[in-house]
């Protein structure tokens, strides 16, 4: 073969790196999605200077190729997120959800509160929860009284309660961008004057965001295709994530999900994506067009 030539990926080394791909984070390319697959196989190829597809597979499987293998997977992950996505549903939560848990948790005198976005991408769907999050606790202690003397100046989460949203994603550099908190004007559509007032720095051409919200994240890698997820979360996000599984690996990602949340804890998923007919463990919960399941407690 001409060294300029770009080799033939033919229907068996396809075959074969899809199921490696499925196999090693449950991303599933169906006919409509194969393009994109080869493309992006193309230009790992090319990086890794090598003569066919076949001994890019044998280089992924191979003890030296794991990081290659996540380089591919970072390559295939489509990252596209925006603050305030789905505004409907962020209602929802802030007006609905969060409350019954704040009133569950007060109840129990429980103040800890755990929220996991799976799949963060970039950050700012983590930053969006941080910010409503402070922004409701706030306004509960407007409408119940204050049990004790609140410190000056305020602190984003008023005591007693400890906010914690973890933020995960499969791919290192949309981490690494999460974790800079550094958006470009371009990024910022959704967020309105208040909200950068409130909660962004000015730095040079970008915002930035604040400090106290960015002690609220805690970023890490998960493979939601593993056995071991966070657990005990109250509220768990997982947009526009599922919708790269096939069906047998969204049942399998919804029942581990329903084992790491917290009794009558809440699942939010895309705007184009259902629980509806992957599980009966969820019962779905409306307000105007927002949607979210909650966890049903099997009766002893
Ligand atoms: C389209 S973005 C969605 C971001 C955000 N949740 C939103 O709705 O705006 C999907 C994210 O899921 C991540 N992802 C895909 N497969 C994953 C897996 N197996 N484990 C963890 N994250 C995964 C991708 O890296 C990507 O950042």
């Amino acid at each position: 073969m001409n060294t300029h030539e770009t080799p033939v990926l033919t229907e068996a080394e396809l075959k074969l790196l899809q199921a490696l791909v499925y196999q090693e984070c449950g991303m599933h390319f169906d006919d409509r999605r194969t393009p994109f697959l080869q493309d992006r196989l193309q230009r790992r190829l090319k990086e890794c200077h090598l003569d066919s597809f076949y001994s890019y597979y044998r280089l992924l499987i191979s003890k030296d190729g794991k990081q290659e293998l996540s380089a591919l997977v970072e390559n295939l992950t489509v990252n596209e997120t925006s603050f305030f996505r789905n505004k409907a549903q962020l209602e929802l939560f802030q007006k609905d959800s969060l409350d019954d848990l704040l009133r569950r948790k007060t109840e129990r005198r429980d103040f800890s509160i755990r929220i996991w976005s799976a799949g963060c991408s970039t950050g700012q769907e983590p930053y969006t929860l941080a910010m409503l999050m402070a922004d409701a606790l706030s306004y509960y202690y407007l409408r119940h009284a204050v049990p004790f003397e609140s410190p000056v100046p305020k602190p984003l989460i008023p005591a007693p309660w400890r906010v914690e949203i973890l933020a995960s994603d499969i791919n290192y550099s949309v981490l690494r961008a999460a974790q800079e908190g550094s958006y470009s004007e371009h990024r910022m559509g959704g967020v309105d004057y208040g909200y950068r007032l409130r909660y962004f720095d000015k730095v040079g051409d970008r915002y930035a965001i604040k400090k106290a919200v960015k002690e609220l994240v805690h970023f890490d890698f998960h493979n939601l295709k593993t056995e071991y997820l966070p657990q005990r979360n109250d509220m768990i996000f997982c947009r526009n994530v599922m919708m790269y599984f096939d069906e047998a690996e969204q049942k399998r990602l919804v029942e581990k999900f329903y084992r790491c949340l917290n009794p009558q804890g809440y699942m939010f998923v895309g705007h184009a994506e259902s629980l509806l007919g992957l599980t009966d463990k969820f019962q779905m919960v409306h307000r105007n067009s927002g949607t979210a399941y909650q966890r049903v407690e099997v009766k002893m």
